[in-house]
């Protein structure tokens, strides 16, 4: 490290001696000259980020200069969010508002406008944007490859409009399936999330935080922290967590991001134990800043200093609530309604209520994040040479669908399907490209998906190209109402559909939920829709095999209908390619390898995590006295099946014991003992037999995909660092306790022991 870089870091060393970014020397002088060249007006301008509208003309495509010249030459605004005409367009189209903004910003301020897009399973924001599955089904694959690809194909096509910041990837545990945006998470583990959102933020940013080039983007990693677990299971309400829940479970993905080099964080909108995050000074200025040493910025989520007033009520007006987040931690607001904000945020510091160094500091990791993107320098440049939907990005999104799309059933082998196979393809789901991209898709709530996905194949298309326009129907029994809400549901045709499978041989069922996105998708139910499960109920009387596919953003119960299917497929928001990998899958031309990230629950009151405590199931006394509280769930995290079968022998392990510090290595040998080749997601969990506090069931520590054609077998290892087995105490502080382990992987486990007990004293290990 060179002597310069090596004295900034020790500068920004956090509470615990630790430095997330190691800082740019040159980038520091910079953010100093520029910061001591700017009035305060100029400062709270950079620290305030408006949405596009208030800068289009009528048109709602076209900016408005009057307008950009307020905004930005009289309000010194430094940041702008969302897209013109509220859907996707063209990334030339999107390149040349970005021009217009910087051309403003750079003549007016000196500094570039910082433009955010939320493009989160792919440039979701272009007409031309290749379209992953969502985090919950890139979730499925348990294959890292696949979600660097995701972040390369989302720095590139994002960079090819000029946008170079991503309010990306979601780390909100998914561990209330109720939650609205369940599928944006990746599923309810948080080692599986922590691994998959350090490489989307290494893929998208690229390797040095200092230095995005002109094919990545910086991220804004969201939303800190235990947004998925609101109590009433509805979006932005309070979430009530545990400080040792918070500091091992939720706040690990957001660390491992943040140690990777993600550039900024954006805030959970609702409160945690009664306190909005932001206002939460502990959590954004303590956790991150302080404990992590990080420089990144934190900015609000939408309009949320607003809430803190209007609807949390823990200040009493704007320039309060402004205060208070500001005070906590926050550094730019994202209040895209109001240009107000900024006399406000003026009035706060002029008041004397936010010091002149909380703003210096807010507004220097604002210039630091603009100045590590180069945008000083290069606001904007020639985009003709990109190419946009890349080959290589289209094959690795077809991909992915396929790895993403889980197989949890299939009674007597009725998959694959045989070519010359009669099908009837039915239910609301099975001729809709909306169903299969979920929100964030062209829209915020995924509802405008025609305009852009003719060329793409829905279910329905996708099988009848793969089995024979003639062999293949489609009548939809149950249909959303497209002009309705998401949820609502046409009067049922279930008798034409019953009529045309008694036509067919199989019957492919596709049921699930239409598009929606955070507080519009609220539910008062988890229990898949009445009609579609009637649906299911009376094309069971037919007598023909049910394949039924669900295609939903969080696990609806089916508990009354799963028995009535020979082979159950979870699609859940696969993507554009979604239908056309489901073809592949079902006739057997790709082998099935997704596993669940989450728990699929059986009963509405059942609502579970693979992780529980054991005390939850474990019986200790009979009779009345029985204690046990058994849940029953629908499929467990990690179940997923293939048309092949594996067999795992020969576990070991270098050390038996262990004390902090070691790194287990475990082998397991995984042999492929069906006829196909297939690949399998080896994972390892581990149990802590006993500990102070209830010790969790078990913990996935480790994974790896492998490919195995038949017959072959690979011997699996894994690195299990020892302090990855630490938890946090009642007391606050991470622990590794003295005792026995249990590792297993498929059907082997070993036994390994903790000689020596090992309390932190530092806040993060
Ligand atoms: C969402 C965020 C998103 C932001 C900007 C909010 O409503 O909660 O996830 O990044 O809007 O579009």
């Amino acid at each position: 490290m060179a002597a310069a870089a090596v004295l900034a870091a020790a500068v920004s060393c956090g509470r615990a001696g630790r430095t997330a970014i190691v800082r740019d020397a040159e980038i520091e002088r910079k953010v100093e000259a520029t910061l001591s060249g700017m009035t305060l007006d100029d400062k709270i301008g950079q620290m305030v980020q408006l949405a596009i509208t208030n800068i289009l003309d009528e048109s709602l495509a076209k900016i408005d200069t009057n307008k950009l010249n307020t905004v930005i030459g009289t309000y010194r605004v430094g940041s702008i969010l969302n897209v013109a005409r509220n859907k996707a367009n063209p990334a030339a189209a999107t390149a040349d508002l970005v021009r217009e903004m910087q051309r403003v910003s750079m003549r007016e301020l000196g500094i570039p406008c910082l433009y955010g897009l939320d493009m989160i399973h792919g440039a979701s924001y272009l007409d031309e944007g290749t379209l992953f599955p969502q985090e919950i089904g890139m979730a499925a694959t348990f294959n890292l490859e696949a979600v660097r690809a995701m972040g390369t194909a989302i720095g590139y096509e994002s960079r090819a409009a000029l946008v170079p910041w991503v309010f990306s990837p979601v780390m909100d545990l998914g561990r209330n399936a109720c939650w609205s945006r369940h599928w944006e998470s990746w599923g309810e583990d948080p080692y599986l999330s922590g691994e998959m959102s350090r490489v989307l933020v290494l893929a998208d940013q690229g390797e040095d935080p200092n230095h995005i080039d002109k094919e990545h983007v910086a991220t804004s990693i969201k939303h800190y922290m235990a947004y998925g677990v609101p109590l009433s299971g509805k979006d932005r309400t309070p979430a009530y967590v545990p400080y040792n829940e918070l500091r091992e479970r939720y706040f690990h993905p957001f660390k491992e991001s943040i140690e990777a080099g993600a550039l900024s964080l954006m805030v959970n909108s609702a409160s945690i134990n009664g306190l909005p995050v932001h206002a939460n000074r502990e959590l954004l200025t303590g956790w991150l800043k302080e404990d992590l040493g990080w420089d990144g910025m934190i900015i609000t989520d939408w309009a949320d200093v607003n809430n803190l007033y209007k609807r949390e009520r823990v200040a009493e007006d704007k320039v309060n609530a402004l205060a208070l987040a500001v005070n906590a931690g926050i550094d730019m607001i994202m209040d895209p309604y109001d240009v107000a904000c900024c006399a406000d945020l003026k009035k706060a510091v002029e008041d004397g209520l936010v010091p002149m160094s909380r703003i210096d500091d807010a507004v220097r990791r604002i210039l630091r994040l603009k100045y590590r993107l180069n945008l000083f320098d290069e606001p904007t440049w020639d985009t003709s040479g990109y190419e946009l939907y890349r080959e290589d990005f289209i094959a690795a999104a077809k991909q992915a669908a396929i790895e993403s799309e889980v197989l949890l059933k299939n009674e007597d082998g009725i998959l694959p399907l045989a070519q010359g196979t009669r099908i009837l393809v039915t239910g609301p789901c099975g001729n809709s490209m909306r169903t299969l991209g979920g929100g964030w898709n062209y829209t915020w709530q995924g509802s405008k998906v025609d305009e852009f996905t003719e060329s793409y194949n829905t279910i329905f298309e996708a099988l009848a190209a793969k089995f024979g326009a003639a062999n293949v129907r489609y009548v939809p029994g149950v249909a959303f109402n497209e002009a309705g809400k998401w949820y609502e549901e046409l009067s049922p045709e279930i008798p034409a559909a019953v009529a045309a499978a008694r036509q067919a041989d199989v019957i492919v069922a596709c049921v699930g939920e239409n598009s929606y996105c955070e507080s519009p998708g609220n539910l008062d139910d988890l229990t898949l829709s009445e009609n579609q499960r009637n649906l299911v109920k009376a094309l069971y009387q037919t007598g023909k095999p049910i394949v039924l596919i669900l295609n939903e953003g969080r696990p609806r119960v089916v508990s009354d209908i799963e028995p009535l299917a020979k082979a159950v497929v979870d699609v859940m928001l696969p993507g554009n390619f979604g239908g056309d990998a489901l073809a592949e899958l079902l006739s057997g031309d790709a082998n099935f390898s997704g596993k669940l990230p989450f728990t699929y629950p059986r009963a509405v009151n059942d609502l579970h995590t693979y992780d529980y405590k054991v005390s939850e199931l474990v019986k200790t006394m009979g009779g009345m006295y029985d204690y046990d509280a058994k849940m029953e769930v629908q499929w467990r995290f990690g179940d997923g099946l293939s048309y092949t079968t594996f067999a795992y022998s020969d576990m070991s392990v270098d050390k038996t014991e262990f004390v902090s510090g070691d790194i287990l290595t475990v082998s397991v040998k995984v042999i492929n003992t069906g006829s196909v080749a297939g690949k399998e997601s080896v994972l390892l969990f581990s149990s802590d037999l006993v500990a102070s506090l209830v010790p969790d069931n078990r913990r996935l520590r480790a994974f790896d995909k492998i490919d195995l054609a038949p017959g072959e077998s690979k011997v699996v290892e894994l690195k299990l660092p020892a302090d990855d087995l630490a938890f946090v105490g009642y007391d606050g502080l991470w622990r590794l306790e003295e005792g026995d382990f249990r590792l297993a992987a498929g059907s082997e486990h070993v036994m390994v022991r903790c000689a020596r007990t090992k309390v932190w004293e530092t806040p993060n290990k």
